[in-house]
């Protein structure tokens, strides 16, 4: 990871004021696939890969973000900040900033250096990432201390409201929550969790497509909307189900004819990957990798057939890991439509794996992958 000692000295030089630095990293989601704007599971791992904040107080009312990774510097009045979004990388601190002012925050001048090393546009959750460092360090800044799951859920509204981009609470409370060396058991409903171990001779490995993804994009929109329509017909035959978390298989063979075909489809991964996450969170805790590798296999061809979500490319990483030694499961993973997939592999096997799987997607789809050798690592911290 990018040594904090260099942003420091990065954000020394160009602002002149000793910063108090904050880490909050990117994801893999292992299993659990949108399924957390239906209220259910999800079992995510915060990754080393991370974004960090530089932050320090300024006396001229202005606020001034510095992203190192584009050169790239925006100067704003604290009282006349953006109200609405530009579509520019800003939009995830203003949008923070909007959230805190909402919930009756004054906000101070302040200057503020951002640096991260999640792979943009990847299914990692960068834009998370740079949402919980931001809140970190303008909370530490005001000195007001938000429990993990209530600043996930302001990061979360950062931007489903000021970004427009309809996510779920995964990516910010992993960010916000995550655990050393554990898979973290989420239930979206009311935010409890349990930490679920990574054997330590277990690796993730984050295999990237390099086919980029977009929440903002109309694909994970469009299949929220079905997945709510569905959820919708359902409810005006059994009106306690306000989300398919409460929804069984039965009730699609019941209802599942009131549905569009896509509708249909949608709802079935949704109501199995749920059944799946749990199981897979079990089967994990009592190290059955036999059966986590069943249920990841399981999820992907659901993810890729019923919620169609998958793309070619993905598809082949996943296809082109079965046979490699050491492979526990593999699945794309996050948002779907094209970024990484997460594949579990015994830890003795990582490096081969990730040059074999490397040298196999780039033959059969011309395309040179990333491969990443990950580490479950802590949530949003203070350097
Ligand atoms: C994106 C969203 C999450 C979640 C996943 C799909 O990462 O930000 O809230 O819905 O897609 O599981």
């Amino acid at each position: 990871m990018h040594d904090p000692a260099v942003l420091r000295s990065s954000h020394l030089t160009r602002f002149g004021e000793e910063p108090a630095i904050f880490a909050a990293p990117g994801r893999v989601n292992i299993i659990g696939e949108h399924t957390d704007y239906a209220e259910g599971f999800v079992m995510p791992a915060a990754i080393d890969f991370a974004t960090l904040a530089a932050i320090s107080p300024r006396g001229d009312g202005k606020i001034v973000l510095y992203a190192e990774n584009y050169g790239e510097e925006r100067s704003y009045e604290v009282s006349a900040l953006p109200q609405s979004r530009t579509n520019d990388w800003s939009d995830y601190p203003l949008g923070v900033l909007s959230i805190l002012s909402s919930e009756g925050h004054a906000i101070p001048a302040f200057s503020l250096s951002l640096w991260g090393d999640v792979p943009l546009g990847s299914g990692l959750s960068s834009s998370a990432a740079l949402e919980v460092a931001t809140a970190l360090a303008v909370t530490s800044l005001i000195a007001v201390s938000y429990p993990g799951p209530v600043l996930a859920r302001l990061c979360q509204r950062a931007e489903n409201e000021f970004v427009g981009a309809s996510c779920g609470i995964m990516d910010q409370f992993i960010s916000a929550n995550g655990a050393k060396d554990h898979a973290l058991l989420l239930d979206c409903r009311d935010l409890s969790y349990r930490l679920v171990p990574i054997p330590e001779d277990v690796a993730l490995i984050i295999a990237n497509t390099m086919v980029k993804h977009a929440v903002t994009g109309g694909e994970y929109t469009s299949r929220r909307a079905e997945v709510e329509a569905a959820a919708a017909v359902i409810a005006r035959h059994r009106p306690e189900v306000r989300f398919l978390r409460d929804a069984t298989t039965e009730d699609l063979e019941r209802w599942g004819s009131e549905m569009t075909p896509n509708s249909l489809k949608r709802a079935r991964h949704v109501i199995t990957e749920n059944l799946r996450t749990v199981a897979a969170a079990d089967a994990l805790a009592r190290n059955d990798r036999r059966e986590v590798g069943r249920l990841m296999a399981e999820a992907h061809r659901s993810y890729s057939q019923d919620f169609e979500a998958s793309c070619t490319e993905a598809d082949a990483m996943v296809a082109l890991a079965q046979d490699l030694p050491g492979l526990i499961g593999a699945r794309l993973t996050g948002g779907g439509f094209g970024g990484c997939t997460v594949n579990l592999v015994e830890m003795s096997h990582g490096e081969e794996f990730a040059h074999a799987l490397g040298k196999r997607y780039a033959a059969q789809t011309g395309i040179a992958p990333q491969i990443h050798i990950c580490h479950a690592s802590g949530g949003a911290h203070r350097l």
